[in-house]
């Protein structure tokens, strides 16, 4: 089994300081967010090795990973697109957009497109009711009353990003 990396044990170090030594569960949020931003997901593996890092039973770091939606279980594409569908955004036409994404994207849900430039997503509540329908745009940027055009703007505006990117 591959181990964390030096860097990422000196990171998880970190935030496990900052508790007291019997609450070493307490850094496994930060100790996730640690290996899924060097490995861009988090695999079994990687639940194992934080679990033996922190010295703790394996089902407690799977049940943080079950529990938040912010951890992501496989590769994802460049960007991702989270649609709300919970109650508000349900009732503004949130399942509109994801529609609107699968016809301009060709992919629903849990996809990422060929070119692996965007993964769509189902988000719960995002606490942006106000401004239902609402999309988080790569796990933080929130968008608020958006609409089928407001979204091929975005989606136009990310692909410029990583073509000014890749140029
Ligand atoms: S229901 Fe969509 S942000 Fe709350």
């Amino acid at each position: 089994m591959a181990e964390l990396s030096d860097q990422i044990c000196q990171t998880i170090d970190t935030w496990r300081a900052k508790f007291p030594n019997s609450q070493a569960r307490s850094a496994v949020l930060m100790a996730l967010r640690t290996v899924q931003d060097a490995d861009g997901y988090l695999s079994d593996e990687a639940l194992e090795n934080v679990a033996a890092y922190l010295n703790i039973p394996l089902a407690q770091v799977s049940e943080v990973v079950s529990f938040y939606s912010m951890y992501r279980r496989a590769p994802e594409g460049q960007h991702t697109l989270a649609v709300c569908t919970s109650l508000s955004c349900h009732l503004c036409q949130a399942h509109g957009l994801l529609a609107h994404l699968k016809t301009r994207l060709g992919v629903g849900p849990g996809e990422t497109t060929q070119d692996g430039r965007f993964t769509v997503k189902v988000a719960e509540c995002l606490a942006a009711c106000g401004g239902a329908p609402a999309v988080l745009v790569d796990d933080q940027h929130y968008h608020e009353c958006v609409t089928p055009a407001a979204l091929d703007a975005l989606i136009d505006e990310l692909s410029e990003s990583k073509d000014t990117a890749d140029g």
